[in-house]
C-alpha cells in the first residue's frame, strides 16, 4: 500500500427529510446565497424544503447553473456575493452546482488578477467562503469531495483544493425520485467509473481499499438497474444504496493509498467539451476502450475484477479479461448508455482534433503510470470507434 493522510470533513445529513439539517447546519447569523440550476428544484418540492429549513435565516437566492457548469454564469454570482455580503453558498443541485459553488467560493476571495486562474493555472487558493450542499443527483462525490470542474470557451478543467471541500452535504435519496431515467444512468456509469478510476490500476495490496471498491462497484451493478424498471424504481432503498455509493466512490477513501489512473474521464472531457456529450455517457464509451488499450499494464487487476466483481472464475487469465470488458460494456448496455463513439456519431476523423485538444489541455502523460500520452489516447479513441 502507499502512503498517506486521509481526512474528509463533510458531515453527511443522510435520509428522508433530512433537509431541514441545514437549520442548524448552517450558522444563524449567517448571510447565506442558495445557489441552485435550471429550476427542477422548484418542480419537486427540494426549493420549498429549503427555504423552509432557512425561514429564520437571511437569505438570497442565484440561479442558472447549467450542466457543466459555465464561468461566465458563475462569475455573475460575484456582484450579489459582494452586494449582500454573503457568506456563507448553499449548493441545491447535481455535481454542476456543488462544483460550480466551489468555484464560487474561491472566487469571491481570491485575490489574484484572473478567477479563472483557479482553473487554468490552478492558483494557489489562500481562503474561500464556506460551502454546504443538498445534492438532488447521485454521481459525482462532489458533495464531500474538494474537486470541481469548470468549462469556458470549450474548455472543460478541473481544480482542486481542501477550503472549497463542503462542510455538509445532505443526502436525501427521495429526492432522487425525480430524476429521469438518462439522469439517473448517468450518475450510476459516473459513480462506477470514480471506481474504476481508482481500483483498476496495479496491485499495492491495498486490501481494505479493494474491497471497498468491489463492494460499492457490486452494489452498483446490483441496484442500478433496479432504478430503471418500473416494479423498483420508486424504491427508497434503491435510490439510497446508489445514492450512498455514489459519494463514496469519490470522497476520497477508496483512493487513499492506491494509484489512481483517471484517463477515462480526462479524455472524456475533450467528448463533452467537444460535443456536449453527457458527462458519464462519455465515460461508458472510454472506459471500455481503456480495459482493452491497456490490459497488459492492467492485467492484475482487470483478473481480479472479473473474478471478484463478475464472478468469472473459469478460463484463462486472457478469457477473464475478455468476459469482464465484455460484462461491463453489457452493463452500460443494460444501463442506456453508449459504449461506442459510433453510437454518439463520432467518426475517425474526428479524432484528430479530440487527440489535438487533449495537447492543448496538457493531457499528455495520463494513467495510473503517466505512459499514455498522445499516441496511446490516438489508440484508445480508435478502439472505441
Ligand atoms: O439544473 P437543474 O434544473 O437542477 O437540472 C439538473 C440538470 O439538468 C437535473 N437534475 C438534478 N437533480 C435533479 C434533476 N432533475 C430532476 N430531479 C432532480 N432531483 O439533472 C441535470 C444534470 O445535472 P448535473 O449537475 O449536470 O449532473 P451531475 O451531477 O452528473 O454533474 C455533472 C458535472 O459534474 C462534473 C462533470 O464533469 C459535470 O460537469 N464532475 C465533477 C466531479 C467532482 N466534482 O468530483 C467528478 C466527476 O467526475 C465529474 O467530472
Ligand atoms: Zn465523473
Amino acid at each position: 500500500m502507499l502512503n498517506f493522510s486521509f481526512q474528509n470533513t463533510t458531515k453527511i445529513h443522510f435520509g428522508e427529510g433530512q433537509i431541514s439539517a441545514i437549520t442548524k447546519a448552517i450558522p444563524q447569523d449567517a448571510n447565506v446565497l442558495v445557489i441552485y440550476g435550471g429550476g427542477s428544484i422548484k418542480s419537486n418540492g427540494v426549493y420549498q424544503q429549503v427555504t423552509t429549513a432557512l425561514a429564520d435565516h437571511n437569505w438570497f437566492e442565484f440561479s442558472g447553473i447549467e450542466p457543466n457548469p459555465n464561468y461566465d454564469t458563475l462569475m455573475k454570482s460575484l456582484e450579489i456575493i459582494k452586494e449582500q455580503k454573503i457568506d456563507f453558498l448553499l449548493a441545491v443541485g447535481g455535481g454542476s452546482v456543488v462544483d460550480g459553488v466551489k468555484f464560487i467560493a474561491a472566487a469571491a476571495k481570491f485575490e489574484g488578477q484572473d478567477p479563472w486562474d483557479i482553473v487554468a493555472k490552478h492558483a494557489p487558493i489562500a481562503d474561500a467562503l464556506p460551502i454546504g450542499a443538498v445534492l438532488t443527483l447521485p454521481a459525482t462525490g462532489s458533495e464531500s469531495n474538494i474537486g470541481s470542474v469548470i468549462t469556458r470557451d470549450g474548455n472543460k478543467l478541473s481544480f482542486g483544493h481542501p477550503l472549497v471541500r463542503p462542510q455538509f452535504a445532505v443526502l436525501d435519496p427521495a429526492v432522487t425520485l425525480s430524476l429521469s431515467d438518462r439522469q439517473i444512468s448517468n450518475g450510476v456509469v459516473d459513480a462506477f467509473v470514480h471506481i474504476m478510476e481508482q481500483y483498476l490500476t496495479y496491485d499495492v495490496n491495498g486490501k481494505v481499499q479493494d474491497r471497498f471498491s468491489e463492494g460499492l462497484l457490486q452494489t452498483l451493478v446490483e441496484e442500478g438497474p433496479k432504478a430503471l424498471v418500473a416494479e423498483t424504481n420508486q424504491d427508497l432503498d434503491v435510490r439510497a444504496n446508489i445514492m450512498w455509493s455514489a459519494t463514496m466512490a469519490l470522497n476520497g477513501l477508496i483512493g487513499a493509498g492506491v494509484p489512481q489512473d483517471w484517463a477515462t474521464h480526462m479524455i472524456g472531457h475533450e467528448l463533452t467539451a467537444s460535443h456536449g456529450i453527457d458527462h458519464a455517457r462519455t465515460l461508458s464509451i472510454v472506459l471500455p476502450a481503456i480495459m482493452k488499450v491497456r490490459r497488459t499494464q492492467k492485467h492484475t487487476k482487470l483478473v481480479q475484477f472479473a473474478e471478484r466483481v463478475w464472478g468469472i472464475t473459469n478460463g484463462t487469465d486472457e478469457q477473464k479479461i475478455d468476459q469482464a470488458i465484455a460484462a461491463t460494456e453489457d452493463f452500460f448496455t443494460q444501463m442506456q448508455v453508449p459504449v461506442r463513439l459510433s453510437q454518439v456519431d463520432i467518426e475517425a476523423p474526428f479524432i484528430d482534433t479530440l487527440v489535438n485538444a487533449l495537447e492543448k489541455h496538457g493531457m499528455t502523460t495520463l494513467g495510473e503510470h503517466g505512459d499514455i500520452d498522445l499516441t496511446e489516447s490516438r489508440k484508445i479513441l480508435t478502439a472505441a470507434l
